[in-house]
């Protein structure tokens, strides 16, 4: 998709749809009143036209004009980031379904370039890589208003790359082949990249993680990106993935249906390489690292029995009573590494952790859980600005004790349902050493599960945008 931003008027385009943003406030001004004046009050008055969020109208117009449609999209009280994204996901999606390959967008504030960017990439990705189909693709989207286009065009591509990744069955995606497609994604945004493999991480002594990949034909990686500034600064963010290629649950074997959609269980990992992508090409002033844990967790002959007590790179010795708490154990070595061996200061991680962040906050916010306020509200800050809920839970000592052992420092799970999602971050906090760490469980939001007007079901590649300005706005 090619992207440039037209500031003449709009007499002088040459595309199939423009597309303008409606509020519900319905005073209009400018071009939009200049170009529909009557027509919009007459559509307004008939109550067919009421600028609610994800309203699409469809106008037609002469068989002269050099337009051959405008669409009114819906963004409901007021054009902001989050309204201005949904709504260009919305209209390209819309756009390329009626068979057009170049779309407009009257984007009335430069502040608003970016997100409207973001969002026809976003409306643009089509999740058929696996169908065989000359499926229709915008080719042109022309920005209507002043604006510079690059960080949206980077921003909105790496979010599609976790999409892409997110929604590759695991047969193609295992361990190793994301561990090289990080490296070719990462080479190709200018980034350092390193591969760990078994024998390294043998000799890192990452039991933990080992213990997770030990039951899978597959073997296990590590990946280290790292994002250096001309001017080294003295913080360095590390971005940490959870990164299972496939959850069974292992021995401890999840029933089922609650295995369909298990591929999206990289999402973490998807989502960190996803933003350090993008900080590559956007070269924020700070430092930034990311570290994907990647493992399979398979019930094979050599996998991990529930009562098996592992060692992690730490050295604190953590009981193994149920294998399907396995995002913990890979990320518990990886939080490690990233603060011993890359030298992190701050730590931001993402997983889809638990089934009981959905319980808690359902598909609409991830859960923000931290050891360090000021760098939860980092996150929570980006997000609002681009309209990604961050919402924080405690983080109370108490909620630890359950996983005390007996045999072991740890045990992997507390033996009750209780607080699922505090009770994971609780066990990773155990290896973060005090330095100051952000935990985002996207396991409710990482995944459509239904089509959404500017979305596919399938990966959502929530998260992507907010680290990416957690990067930029740091200073
Ligand atoms: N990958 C799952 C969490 C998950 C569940 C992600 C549903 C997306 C959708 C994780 O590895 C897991 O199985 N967690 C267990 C933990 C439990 C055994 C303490 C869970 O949430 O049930
Ligand atoms: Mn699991
Ligand atoms: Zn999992």
């Amino acid at each position: 998709m090619n992207i440039t931003i037209h500031t003449d008027p709009i007499t002088s385009l040459e595309v199939d749809v423009l597309a303008w943003p409606i509020t519900s406030e319905q005073e209009f001004s400018g071009e939009l009143k200049d170009t529909f004046g009557a027509l919009l009050n007459g559509l307004i008055e008939s109550g067919e036209t009421k600028g609610k969020p994800a309203e699409l109208t469809v106008l037609h117009a002469s068989a002269d004009s050099s337009i051959r449609a405008h669409y009114l999209v819906g963004v409901g009280d007021a054009l902001d980031a989050n309204a201005i994204f949904k709504a260009a996901g919305q209209t390209v999606r819309a756009a390329v379904r009626r068979g057009c390959t170049s779309l407009a967008i009257h984007v009335p504030d430069a502040g608003l370039v970016r997100p409207a960017i973001e969002g026809a990439w976003y409306g643009s990705y089509q999740n058929n890589a696996y169908k065989d189909t000359d499926a229709n693709q915008l080719e042109q989207l022309v920005i209507c208003g002043t604006g510079d286009a690059a960080a949206g065009d980077i921003t909105g591509q790496a979010v599609n790359l976790t999409r892409e990744l997110v929604n590759t069955p695991a047969n193609d995606l295992g361990p190793e082949e994301f561990a090289n497609r990080a490296k070719a994604e990462g080479e190709a945004a200018g980034l350092e990249v390193e591969i760990l493999g078994d024998d390294e991480l043998q000799e890192l002594g990452a039991g933990s993680h080992l213990s997770v990949a030990q039951g899978s034909a597959r073997p296990a990686r590590l990946v280290r990106l790292a994002y250096t500034p001309e001017n080294d600064s003295t913080d360095h963010l590390c971005l940490v993935g959870k990164g299972i290629t496939f959850d069974t649950g292992g021995l401890s074997l999840k029933p089922a249906k609650s295995m369909e959609t298990m591929k999206y269980d990289m999402g973490g990992a998807g989502t960190m390489l996803g933003a350090i992508t993008a900080i590559g090409r956007l070269k924020p002033t700070l430092r930034v690292s990311c570290v994907l844990a990647m493992a399979e967790n398979m019930p094979g002959s050599r996998a991990t029995r529930p009562g098996d007590i592992v060692r992690a790179m730490n050295g604190k010795t953590i009981e193994i009573l149920n294998t399907d708490a396995e995002g913990r154990l890979v990320l518990a070595d990886a939080l490690t590494y990233a603060v011993r061996n890359v030298g992190a200061t701050h730590l931001v991680d993402a997983a889809t952790l638990t089934g009981a962040v959905s319980v808690a906050l359902g598909n609409v916010n991830v859960a923000l859980l931290a050891n360090d306020d000021a760098l939860a509200n980092r996150v929570r800050a980006a997000g609002q600005s681009i309209g990604e809920g961050f919402w924080p839970l405690p983080m109370d000592a108490a909620y630890l004790a359950p996983m005390r052992g007996e045999q072991s420092d740890l045990r992997n799970i507390s033996g009750n349902r209780n607080a699922g999602t505090i009770t994971a971050a609780k066990f990773l906090e155990q290896f973060v050493d005090k330095t100051p760490w952000a935990h985002l469980d996207i396991a409710g939001t990482a995944w459509h599960e239904k089509a959404l007007p500017h979305a596919p079901r399938g990966a959502s590649g929530v998260a992507v945008r907010s680290l990416v300005r957690v990067a930029e706005d740091w200073s």
